[in-house]
């Protein structure tokens, strides 16, 4: 990320940040509320594009991806949100097997990754459960085993604890690392010091749109 600088209505919400992160590293986003986090991710996963100033993830130069193949692109990452976003009135096993509808992959493979993204999670035994009938902890490991059937190779994390309590927050975060010790690129947004605290990893400390940190750890 090179120089990148995005507005709403004139109001710049991220004003040249340019940072780098490597394969396979784990980094931590954080910054008061409106700092820019969300933003800084949706550029990441390229939900709208920078006004000026160049980004680019997994060797593509984002601006430069034709339109038809932004769905391509996306479906290289795997992003996770503070709400899980799951379709509600499908099972956990429709809400990975919907993803894997999405790729050109034969029946068994998409068996395969589902139940093993699902055993990751612990969740192996919950395949006919509704999101709703499952604890919070539960539906954001399913939004995270939704990720990881895509095997991507990076994944993007929006305040991935805002709805889980401390302990499960933590056990949140222990699963990130595990995909990250794997090899896949994790990034996560979170405005909670205790998470990062615990969790030694670099950390970019956004504020008012600028990159004004980065470092190991939380701030002193
Ligand atoms: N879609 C949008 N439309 C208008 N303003 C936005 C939009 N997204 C973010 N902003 C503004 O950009 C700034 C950064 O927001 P955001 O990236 O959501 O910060 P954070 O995730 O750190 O809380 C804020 O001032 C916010 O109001
Ligand atoms: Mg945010």
């Amino acid at each position: 990320m090179q120089a990148v600088v995005k507005s709403y209505h004139g109001r710049p919400a991220l004003r040249g940040v340019s940072t780098h992160i490597d394969r396979s590293e784990f980094v931590f986003l954080t910054g008061p509320s409106g700092a820019g986090k969300s933003t800084f991710l949706r550029l990441l996963y390229r939900a709208e594009l920078p006004d000026s100033g160049r980004i680019v993830v997994d060797g593509f130069d984002l601006a430069e991806i034709p339109r038809r193949q932004v769905a391509d692109f996306r479906r290289r990452l795997g992003v996770i949100f503070q709400d899980f976003k799951l379709l509600r009135r499908r099972t956990v096993g429709e809400n990975i097997s919907f993803v894997l509808s999405l790729l050109d992959l034969p029946e068994r493979e998409q068996q395969r990754r589902a139940y093993l993204a699902l055993r990751q999670m612990g969740l192996q035994n919950r395949l006919g459960a509704l999101p709703d009938e499952l604890s919070g902890g539960e539906q954001q490991r399913v939004a995270i085993a939704r990720a990881l059937v895509l095997q991507p190779d990076l994944i993007l994390a929006d305040e991935p604890s805002g709805n889980l309590d401390t302990e499960r927050g933590h056990e949140l975060m222990e699963l990130l690392k595990s995909i990250n010790y794997q090899g896949t690129t994790v990034v996560v947004a979170t405005h909670d010091r205790g998470l990062i605290e615990a969790h030694a990893a670099r950390t970019l400390v956004l504020d008012r749109g600028s990159l004004v940190r980065d470092a190991w750890g939380a701030t002193q």
